[in-house]
């Protein structure tokens, strides 16, 4: 298979404690599963603390299921993932609902070890499974005309316990320009550490965009459309001062309401110092060239 990516981080930055396997054996357990590696140029980032199964799984951001961060891992029990589909419409060749099964059968799984950066000024490192949302984009065909691509979490009241409260317009909205759903850094997980998806992480199926604050990374997909249009997404409908349509990690630009320039690694103790946050996630080689020109403090 093609490295269309280098992996910066091994998986002794990303956690595994004795439970999550040890890399050889998680190598073996997916060439079962079709799953290929991307290998290579590994350099650990200096002082990062691993995270643990328990860090990713149980600190969570899932609103449908409550505001808390423990409120998904004990919630998120509640939603029926499977049968799942994606309705993927818009500019497409190929409109239609493409069940999980079909979507996984096409799909070459890969892992890929990723910063993970909330707006909320806390971090991770995760090592996720998935593919690249290109591929999934490239067998619903993308049309001409099409310049955004919209997503839509399952809105399910009577599995979703949060969505009694307004706290957002549900069902839960985000986008992104065609280029950066295109990049190879973009992936739809299907798994962390080896493992399928908790749903409190956003099973079966959730957008992962390293570069971008976490709220981009929108789960449990149920809608994708490509549109000519940017399209309207949750947190800027709910505050656009306060949250942009790009929502690049930028160490530069503030929230209104807290400093963006340093970072709580999520793990490292109650003493750890901050970490300073790096320029778009430390992804910037890989995707500046795609903001080329633009004011990153207004196009926030
Ligand atoms: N997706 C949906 N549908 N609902 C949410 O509340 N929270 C977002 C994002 N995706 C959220 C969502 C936020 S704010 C973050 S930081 C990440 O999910 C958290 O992902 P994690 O809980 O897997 O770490």
């Amino acid at each position: 298979m093609a490295h269309r990516w280098t992996n910066d981080l091994t998986l002794a930055d990303a956690t595994p404690e004795a439970a999550f396997m040890n890399r050889r054996q998680i190598m073996a357990g997916m060439a079962g599963m079709g799953l290929a590696t991307m290998a290579g140029g590994a350099q650990a980032d200096e002082g990062l603390t691993p995270n643990t199964w328990d860090e990713v799984t149980s600190y969570c951001n899932f609103y449908e299921f409550g505001t808390g961060k423990g409120d998904p891992s004990a919630n998120a029990h509640l939603m029926t993932t499977s049968p799942w589909s994606v309705e993927i419409d818009g500019l497409v060749d190929k409109p239609g609902s493409y069940s999980m099964k079909d979507i996984l059968s096409a799909m070459t799984l890969e892992e890929r070890i990723y910063r993970f950066r909330c707006v909320e000024a806390w971090s991770m490192v995760i090592p996720w499974q998935g593919f690249e949302l290109a591929d999934l984009l490239n067998m619903a065909g993308v049309q001409e005309g099409a310049k955004y691509v919209a997503f839509e979490t399952l809105l399910r009241p009577s599995e979703m316990p949060g969505t009694a409260y307004r706290v957002i317009d549900w069902p839960y909205r985000e986008g992104l320009r065609l280029d950066e759903a295109m990049h190879p850094l973009t992936i739809m997980a299907t798994g962390i550490f080896g493992k399928p998806l908790p749903n409190q992480n956003g099973a079966p199926l959730r957008l992962v965009v390293p570069w971008k604050y976490g709220f981009k990374s929108i789960k449990s997909v149920v809608k994708i459309t490509l549109t000519d249009k940017e399209p309207p997404t949750s947190w800027n409908m709910a505050n656009a001062r306060e949250y942009g349509f790009y929502s690049n990690v930028n160490p530069q630009v503030d929230h209104p309401r807290w400093s963006q320039a340093s970072e709580k690694r999520i793990g490292g103790g109650l003493f750890a110092k901050r970490q300073p946050s790096l320029m778009f996630n430390g992804y910037e080689e890989e995707v500046a060239g795609m903001y080329e020109g633009m004011n990153l403090a207004k196009h926030f």
